[in-house]
């Protein structure tokens, strides 16, 4: 880090948690130093980039940042609108959206095909290379850069952990996938995955940028297309039962959380992987009840395993996200001091039910069923 991301970084942690004030922005004192004042606070600004940020989690992400006054740059593979700046790349050649990652403070890369596909052979292949291609592109153009980033957050998945009922699988001694007798193959594929994709990101050659791996479980906010939207859409069809045996854990993180947990990995010197799940995973059987309960609903017609296999196919995509039991804990955040706004279920379901009957995609049909890596 040079000595200008420094200042810049250490006024931006001396103030990450203060009040959030109403932004007035000052002249810019200097390229690369821009500040915002708030009583007789300086608050650094970061610059945050964010390639394929045009997704779920990356709009989470960017909509917070430009919210609390710090500059984003979202990499997509076409020309998008969108309140903050846009610009195109091709995760497979550094070309000249390279330079966008330089000077850079943070980096978030969120790229890959979506994981809401069968798991052909075409489909494996590009699932997976997208997401490692598009990790080697950003540690190249990190590497080639004459300021790189302080922090490279990349994306991984809460799948990675084996298909657990009993011990939670936390950071630091949790199981890695794979192995499990009986595991379906396309369970295994999604490990293969998530293990390609962490090993894409310890390979890259970026020196003194130091590197996290968000193993993230499903995130819950009530935007349109998300995981939430689609399991409220089950029980607004009175649907919304349980799935299979209902005994599998559903491992999930309120977006709140997720946001306040991306914020803190940014300012401590936390390497490496890091779950981000709330710390009371539930099994399927009473998440889906506790959801009926928060809309207001009491029919919830169950499905059987059978029953999710067909609409799958139907559906052309996997049962995976819905029958795999993810019993995932945030070991390292609660070590760190992490306080969660949303620790329990009923609680932040309560909240995304309030919160989507006002904003939320109210009728349209979401896909069904999701599978591994997201
Ligand atoms: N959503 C969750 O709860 C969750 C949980 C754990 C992990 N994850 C992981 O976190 C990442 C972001 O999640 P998300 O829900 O925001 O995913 P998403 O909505 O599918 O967005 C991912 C972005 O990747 C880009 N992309 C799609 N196909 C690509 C390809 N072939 N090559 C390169 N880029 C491609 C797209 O951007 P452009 O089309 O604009 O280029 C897309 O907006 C994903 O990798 C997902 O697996 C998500």
């Amino acid at each position: 880090m040079n000595s200008s991301q420094a200042l810049r970084l250490t006024l931006w942690l001396c103030s990450a948690h203060a009040d959030q004030p109403t932004l007035t922005r000052k002249q810019t004192p200097a390229p690369a130093f821009k500040a915002r004042r708030s009583g007789q606070t300086e608050i650094a600004i970061m610059r945050v980039a964010i390639p394929g940020g045009t997704g779920q989690v990356g709009t989470l992400l960017a909509r917070a940042f430009h919210r609390d006054g710090h500059e984003v740059v979202v990499l997509s593979r076409s020309r998008k609108q969108a309140p903050w700046r846009v610009v195109q790349w091709d995760p497979a050649n550094v070309g000249s959206w390279a330079s966008e990652l330089d000077g850079m403070d943070v980096v978030i890369n969120l790229a890959g095909r979506s994981v809401n596909c069968r798991y052909t052979p075409s489909n494996r292949r590009e699932i997976l290379q997208s997401r490692t291609m598009s990790v080697e592109a950003v540690g190249r153009a990190i590497a080639q850069a004459r300021r790189p980033p302080a922090v490279w957050l990349q994306a991984s998945t809460a799948t990675i952990y084996a298909h657990t009922y009993d011990v939670p699988n936390d950071d630091i001694s949790g199981i890695v996938g794979g192995a499990e007798p009986g595991a379906p193959d396309t369970w295994r594929f999604s490990i293969e995955v998530a293990t390609a994709w962490e090993k894409a990101l310890d390979d890259a050659p970026v020196g003194a940028t130091r590197r996290v791996k968000l193993r993230s479980a499903m995130i819950m906010s009530p935007d349109p297309g998300g995981i939430f939207d689609t399991l409220l859409a089950l029980c607004r069809r009175g649907l919304g039962g349980s799935a299979g045996d209902g005994r599998q854990y559903v491992s999930w993180i309120h977006e709140a959380d997720f946001i306040r947990a991306i914020y803190l990995l940014i300012e401590r010197e936390i390497h490496g992987a890091i779950n981000l799940a709330a710390p009371n995973p539930l099994p399927n059987r009473e998440f889906m009840a506790t959801l009926r309960r928060a809309w207001g609903t009491s029919i919830g017609l169950p499905a059987t395993k059978w029953m999710l296999e067909v609409g799958a196919v139907l559906l052309k995509t996997e049962t995976e996200l819905i029958l795999k039991s993810r019993r995932v804990i945030p070991g390292r955040l609660l070590r760190e001091g992490f306080s969660f706004e949303y620790p329990h279920w009923p609680q932040a379901a309560r909240e995304l039910c309030a919160h989507f009957k006002t904003t939320g995609s109210q009728g349209k049909l979401p896909a069904l069923f999701w599978g591994g890596p997201g």
